[in-house]
């Protein structure tokens, strides 16, 4: 085996066809990031300035949330103007700067599209709320007339995402309430009518802006709500289900058969331009199998594998999920993706010794049941991503993860900004504790996040440990362990679907597997240590804790070689 540990980045970005099929992509919420004004959150010259850390991190790619022009009702998800860096983040110049830093570090740069809905400040929806019903105006968006004798009862039964109902009703010209809008979200998010023709041209436009500066791919928002069933019939979910999936029934407002047609307009949009510009679809849906049908050639190139993300910490299940990832996605001729955490989900840290149900989007505070003993969470997060990244195909990290983060559980509820945790009157805690801004230096205000110490959410006292200075001159880190493990994937093109996979049963707690002629990977996630079935001299290459020999303690992952 050639020496693991040399990455060559340089030579990866210029692999060319089809980098995203095995790319490491890290997602940076750039209001939690890195704050270079010092008004507490973070900004696009902030990423700018750390780009250095994360080309040693060794990632391919990253993947930006939305820094566009919004009122942050939903924390930029929320979009005012698509072409546009809202002030909070810097300028179109800051954005140019950051893609051109990035790009000369081999690092590509991909952007958050919201096309689901707009901010109702978006100048589309003050003129929808100034015109007439029935306008022109108004059909950008999905107004309709309210039931009831002076209708003033929604148009129908739909609930939002974030809770609460998912209509609005407006005051007309006259003063009277009339007609009432979509929001599958928050009020504040009109959802768009894809029905409308207007609606793609925009959107073949906003698509245009950011290429034509340069950007590599977009991760599409709620890309599987685009469209709505006509007659917009009542709908009632399955309480089990999370709230983005819906059960395997058809939902009204989910991945309804039409909007792939907006995909496949989309790439042939990116196919106007050079060098493989890719689309990755968020797109919460029940089965691997429905998602696959988002990547099939002429439609998007990747989608979030979020199947494998809600998966438990339990062997049987993961390798069931990777499995059918494997075979889902390449019958659809896709690589598959692998995430374990995202600004909208519990961290993986915490979620995996969670022992209570915790839905996508409810979050966890002081007062959730089944709390994450945290070394626990963190043992099992350390040997889920030594096994997802040793997988083929693309990985998605999430910023701060590589520094083994915990979920922030006691953020004051005076400091919470979710509107989750608004629309459900703090029933459900919402994702802020997911999006607590990063520790950089253990020794410094916020933690090095921002140069005035502010921060936009309170990082807890204990971060000081999971600061990076920290991490980086700890060989045991969890960030030095990132930092490996990213390095031998790249060496051993791990990512690659042409380095052969092969499972092992090795057991009925181990995920075990090798990849390419030499290189094991197995995962204890029993109870008890676990004795490699080989003969020869075992070379650990890299392992998510430490191992005594050839016994692998339990929540414990280990790459290995037989010399
Ligand atoms: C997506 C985003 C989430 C946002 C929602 C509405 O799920 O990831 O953060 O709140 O869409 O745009």
């Amino acid at each position: 085996m050639a020496s693991p540990l040399v990455v060559d980045h340089a030579a990866r970005s210029e692999q060319g066809s089809e980098w995203w099929r095995s790319a490491v992509i890290y997602q940076i919420y750039p209001r939690s990031f890195s704050d270079s004004s010092g008004d507490g959150i973070g900004d696009l010259p902030g990423v700018t300035e750390r780009l250095d850390d994360l080309r040693r991190l060794g990632v391919d790619a990253i993947w930006l949330s939305p820094f566009m022009r919004s009122p942050q009702k939903d924390a930029g998800y929320d979009v005012a103007d698509y072409c546009d860096v809202d002030p909070l983040f810097g300028t179109l110049a800051d954005f140019d700067d950051m893609l051109a830093a990035a790009h000369a570090r081999g690092i590509r740069v991909i952007v958050d599209l919201v096309p689901n809905h707009s901010s109702d400040q978006h100048v589309w929806f003050q003129e929808a709320l100034a015109a007439a019903p029935g306008s022109a105006e108004r059909a950008r968006y999905m107004f309709r007339e309210g039931k009831g004798a002076h209708g003033e009862l929604p148009p129908n039964n739909w609930e939002s995402v974030f809770g609460g109902p998912a209509w609005t009703r407006v005051i007309e010209a006259d003063g009277r309430p009339g007609q009432w809008y979509l929001h599958l979200f928050d009020s504040s998010q009109p959802d768009f009518d894809w029905s409308n023709p207007v609606v793609w041209e925009e959107f073949r436009r906003v698509l245009r802006f950011w290429l034509d500066r340069g950007v590599d791919g977009f991760r599409v928002d709620v890309a599987h709500g685009l469209m709505k069933e006509d007659g917009l019939p009542d709908y009632t979910p399955d309480p089990d289900a999370g709230s983005m999936g819906g059960d395997a029934a058809s939902v009204p407002y989910w991945g309804q058969p039409e909007v792939h047609a907006v995909y496949r307009d989309w790439r042939k949009v990116l196919a106007e331009y050079d060098g493989d510009r890719a689309l990755c679809a968020e797109a919460w849906l029940p089965t691997i199998e429905k998602t696959a049908l988002w990547v099939r050639h002429d439609e998007m190139h990747q989608a979030f594998n979020f199947e494998y993300l809600e998966t438990e910490w339990d062997a049987a299940k993961l390798r069931a999920v990777i499995q059918e990832s494997l075979r889902a996605y390449s019958a659809v001729g896709a690589p598959s993706t692998w995430v374990l955490s995202n600004h909208d989900v519990v961290r993986h840290a915490s979620r995996l010794a969670l022992t209570a149900e915790n839905p996508q989007g409810h979050g966890i505070g002081p007062h959730s049941p089944g709390q994450p003993i945290p070394e626990v969470g963190l043992r099992r997060a350390r040997a889920a991503t030594a096994l997802m990244l040793a997988l083929p195909g693309s990985a998605y990290l999430y910023q701060g993860e590589e520094l083994g983060l915990p979920e922030a559980i006691d953020i004051p509820d005076e400091a919470r900004q979710d509107p989750t945790w608004f629309r459900t009157d703090g029933e459900r805690y919402g994702r802020d504790g997911c999006r607590v801004p990063l520790p950089w230096v253990a020794d410094a205000p916020a933690f090095g996040f921002s140069p005035s110490g502010a921060s936009w959410l309170p990082q807890p006292a204990e971060w000081a440990s999971h600061a990076r200075d920290v991490q980086e001159a700890d060989d045991a880190s969890t960030l030095r362990l990132y930092q490996h493990l990213l390095a031998v994937r790249a060496g051993e093109r791990l990512g690659e679907e042409s380095v052969a996979l092969e499972w092992l049963d090795w057991g009925v707690d181990v995920v075990a597997l090798r990849r390419g002629e030499r290189l094991f990977v197995a995962a204890n996630l029993g109870t008890e240590p676990f004795a490699l079935p080989v003969e020869g001299s075992v070379r650990i290459v890299a392992s998510s804790a430490p191992v005594d020999g050839v016994s692998v303690e339990s929540d414990t992952t280990v790459w290995f070689v037989i010399d």
